[in-house]
């Protein structure tokens, strides 16, 4: 056991290490505007290849959104950290969608991601945390939609209070987060090893989340909630946790 935990420090150290230059310009604080650049590149790239393994979960997932539109039939939906915008293809046709990020460095790939999906009614890009929506008024969206989010905000419970406070009553939330992987599997091993250097290269992406706890305790009246492992090869940021909880 001992040893195992001195290996992970070595492994840990050794990945920093390799990271170095990275931690330098953290240091003299010029890490963080190249890396909102760098990982909005790298995300709608990475994106491209998630969207073959998650398309069916997605598929099933989103499903139902429709189920949760207002009295006229019409769908108000609040996306946050849309990123490249990888979800709008499962968003159901004329569904009137508002998007939040707090890097504005992700609006060039949702421009393109909206060119390819015309069905949707696009409303804005707010620039904004996820903690901290000011511009979306209390119970104004039926749906909130989150996916590989809630790894990167700084306070998951804030923002799931924010969302509670954005959502209509009998509004839902639904959501796809990669979460901490099993205390005995590779999948954790190889996570405590890489999370600290992750986190720096991923803008603040963390690996090791139990996510689902912090929505189990949000006081939603209803969650669903399943937990998988996506088909993915080499891919720290699994398994997965899938759902919606309705307000
Ligand atoms: C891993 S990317 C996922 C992007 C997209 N949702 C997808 O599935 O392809 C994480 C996203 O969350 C955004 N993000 C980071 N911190 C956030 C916060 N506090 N509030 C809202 N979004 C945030 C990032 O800018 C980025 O777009
Ligand atoms: C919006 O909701 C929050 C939290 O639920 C509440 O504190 C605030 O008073 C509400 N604001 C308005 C304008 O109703």
């Amino acid at each position: 056991m001992a040893v195992m935990a001195l290996l992970i420090v070595i492994l840990k150290v050794g990945v920093g290490l390799l990271a170095l230059p990275v931690y330098v310009l953290h240091f003299l604080g010029l890490w963080d505007p190249i890396c909102k650049r760098f990982f909005s590149f790298a995300m709608s790239i990475f994106a491209r290849y998630l969207k073959d393994k998650m398309r069916q979960y997605k598929k099933e997932l989103f499903s139902t959104l429709g189920d949760f539109a207002g009295p006229s039939g019409q769908l108000t939906l609040l996306e946050i950290g849309c990123g490249s915008g990888a979800n709008f293809q499962f968003f159901p046709n004329c569904c009137r969608v508002t998007c939040v990020d707090p890097n504005p460095h992700f609006q060039r790939y949702l421009s393109n991601s909206l060119k390819e999906n015309k069905h949707i009614r696009f409303e804005r890009f707010l620039v904004a945390s996820a903690e901290e929506m000011t511009q979306v008024a209390n119970a104004s969206v039926d749906v909130v939609v989150s996916t590989l989010m809630l790894c990167s905000v700084k306070n998951i419970d804030t923002v799931l209070s924010e969302i509670k406070r954005v959502l209509r009553p009998g509004g839902a939330y639904f959501f796809l987060e990669h979460v901490i992987g099993h205390a005995s599997s590779w999948t954790f091993f190889f996570q405590q090893i890489l999370d600290p250097t992750w986190q720096r290269l991923f803008d603040g992406c963390h690996l090791m989340r139990k996510s689902w706890r912090n929505l189990e305790q949000a006081g939603f009246t209803e969650l669903k909630l399943q937990h998988i492992t996506l088909p993915i090869m080499l891919n720290a940021a699994n398994p997965t946790v899938l759902g919606y909880a309705v307000k």
